[in-house]
């Protein structure tokens, strides 16, 4: 897989559980770094990639459905494809040229998901995205954390729910306790923001944490 040499780009991830708001503030801080005339790649996980996006409904929808519930390894397996091919594709050639990428979920989801949701062995996971990513880690991670109950009616509200958001509750505290967890071990690559504030609020809070990150790359 791709291997991300001599990085000049800056690559910023955002995480957290369903309903946290990731997509607005991914689309938030692209504008912000537009405005500033940066060049800037906004992308998300499943997906980004023709393959990816049919991977997407794949994950989210078809397998697994009715009588025999997806695999966690295999359901792994499906989403390491995916960043794979986003890696490959759109990520590692945007940072190559010296641009900013933002991307709406990235291999923390795998390990909070199918690591801490599903109880897929951390080795393996963390094996798994060190082949798909060939090592290729972000400089920041935003994680937008809230009370799952308000994820879930934020989400639910929002259409129709996919096989995630049908997930107990329980699973759910598993994978908001996981990415605590991941934000603990590495403070200098997590920024932890409280969604529950106005989304302006959670935008700004971003905002004070990138830019100087752009600032050291000029
Ligand atoms: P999204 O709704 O934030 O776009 O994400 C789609 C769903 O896929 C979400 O419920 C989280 C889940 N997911 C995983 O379980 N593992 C992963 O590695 C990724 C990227 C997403």
């Amino acid at each position: 897989m791709a291997q991300i040499a001599g990085q000049s780009g800056l690559f910023i991830t955002l995480e957290g559980g369903d309903g946290a708001g990731k997509s607005v503030q991914s689309n938030a801080l692209l504008q912000r770094l537009e405005e500033r005339g940066v060049t800037a790649v906004l992308t998300r996980e499943p997906g980004g990639t023709p393959l990816g996006e049919r991977l997407r409904d794949i994950v989210l929808s078809l397998a697994g459905s009715g009588d025999s519930p997806l695999h966690p390894l295999i359901e792994t397996f499906l989403f390491v494809a995916a960043r794979a091919e986003l890696v490959e594709r759109v990520i590692a050639p945007a940072i190559a040229r010296g641009d900013v990428v933002v991307c709406d979920r990235f291999a923390d989801s795998t390990v909070a998901y199918q690591g801490f949701g599903r109880g897929v062995e951390a080795e393996v996971i963390e094996r798994l995205n060190e082949i798909a990513t060939g090592g290729l880690r972000p400089k920041l991670t935003v994680l937008l954390d809230l009370s799952v109950e308000a994820g879930l009616a934020r989400a639910r509200a929002a259409g129709t729910a996919d096989r995630f958001e049908r997930e107990a509750v329980a699973f759910h505290e598993r994978v908001r306790a996981g990415y605590q967890t991941l934000a603990e071990r590495e403070p200098d690559r997590w920024l932890l923001v409280d969604a529950r504030q106005s989304p302006d609020a959670v935008a700004e809070s971003i905002w004070r944490r990138v830019e100087p990150l752009l600032k050291r790359r000029s």
